[in-house]
Parts: structure tokens; C-alpha cells; sequence
């Protein structure tokens, strides 16, 4: 299997890295103009908690995208599903009213990685809504995986918008690595 799911030494190692490296880059600094929202997928609660951290921290909104038909509980039937939904690239419905996002500026997209990718969930809402003329902050978990398909999936679905560096840590980092997320939000701009 290309993808495993428990997080290595060097994968751990390499978050920390990546979140110090974005942290560090003084060019990066200018703050963000105009107004921001996070929008989250999340099925276990992961990367819930860094785009909850994000709105609470800083005052955006925050919407959740929930499903019209929710997947499997069992997680093994659920990701064969999810594998199979990836090859054909198909959707998974949202259910949740997605407001007029035309005021907003900067747009937080919080997605798990799913089998190297960005959750069917949030493709199938890029898909619908593909941001264009909005910069976009990618914040995602994985069991180890890095993240670089994610954010090619963003930047294939939202060709028109600004994708910038993206916060990444395995899952099991996560309810951890509020220092590392604050860092990187100023690294940012925010
Ligand atoms: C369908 C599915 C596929 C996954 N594929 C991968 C993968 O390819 N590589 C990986 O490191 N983790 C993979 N994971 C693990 C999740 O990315 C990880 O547990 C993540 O933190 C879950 O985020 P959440 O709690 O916000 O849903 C997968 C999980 C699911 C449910």
C-alpha cells in the first residue's frame, strides 16, 4: 500500500520541521487583508481541532460540511468505499447550506488526507466552489502521509485562487501542535 496510516519518526520529524520552516519565513509575514473563514472536513476529529483552534483564536466563522448520506462506521468498509470513490473521482454530497462566500477573502480549507489525497468530501465542495480570486490557507491531517497531493488537489480544483503554504501534522499530533499552528497563522499573515 502506498499510504500507511500510523505516523513514523521521520514524518513527525518532518511536521515539526515544515511548521518551524514556515514559521521562520520573515517575507512571509505581511498580514492578510479583508475578511476569512474556516471550512472544515473532518470524520474523527483531528483536523476539527486545528480549524476549531484557527476560529476561536482569531474570530473567523467556521462552517462544517456534513454529509447527505454519511459514510460506513466501519472504518475498513469506509475506506475501501473512500478508494473507490477516489479512482472514479466521484462525489460525496454536502448537505450543509454553504453561505454566499463572496465577501471573504482568505479561505481556511481544513481536510483530512485520504488515500494521499484531500478528503472526497472537501473535493466534492472545491469542485462546487472553486475560490477564484481567494487566497487559500490548506490546513490538513494525515495518519503519515505528506501532504503535497492535498494541496495539488486544491490548486487542480481552484485554479483561480491563491493557494499559500499549507499547515500540516499527522492527526495523532494534532490536539499538540498549537504552537506550531499559532506560528505558522503568523507566518501567514495572521
Ligand atoms: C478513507 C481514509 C483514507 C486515509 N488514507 C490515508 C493515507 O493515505 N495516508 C495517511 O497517512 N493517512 C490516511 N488516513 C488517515 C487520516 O488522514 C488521519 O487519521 C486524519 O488525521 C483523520 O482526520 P480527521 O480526524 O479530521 O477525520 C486515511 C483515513 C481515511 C478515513
Amino acid at each position: 500500500m502506498k499510504h500507511r496510516f500510523s505516523p513514523s519518526r521521520r514524518s513527525l520529524l518532518k511536521a515539526a520541521c515544515g511548521a518551524l520552516a514556515a514559521a521562520g519565513l520573515p517575507g512571509l509575514a505581511q498580514a492578510a487583508p479583508g475578511k476569512s473563514i474556516v471550512i472544515l472536513f473532518s470524520r474523527t476529529g483531528n483536523t476539527a481541532l486545528l480549524a476549531e483552534t484557527v476560529a476561536k483564536e482569531k474570530g473567523f466563522p467556521l462552517l462544517r460540511l456534513q454529509l447527505q448520506k454519511p459514510y460506513a462506521a466501519n472504518y475498513g468498509d469506509m475506506t475501501d468505499i473512500a478508494r473507490e470513490e477516489l479512482r472514479v473521482d466521484a462525489r460525496r454530497e454536502i448537505a450543509t447550506r454553504i453561505p454566499d462566500l463572496s465577501g471573504y477573502r482568505n479561505v481556511f480549507i481544513a481536510t483530512p488526507l485520504w488515500w494521499g489525497h484531500a478528503s472526497i468530501p472537501m473535493r466534492t465542495f472545491l469542485k462546487d466552489h472553486p475560490l477564484a480570486g481567494k487566497n487559500i490557507y490548506p490546513i490538513i491531517t494525515s495518519g503519515s502521509s505528506t501532504p503535497e497531493d492535498v494541496v495539488s488537489d486544491i490548486r487542480r480544483f481552484c485554479p483561480k485562487a491563491s493557494v499559500q503554504k499549507e499547515f500540516w501534522v499527522p492527526g495523532s499530533q494534532a490536539a499538540g501542535s498549537r504552537k506550531e499552528l499559532l506560528a505558522w497563522l503568523k507566518a501567514v499573515g495572521f
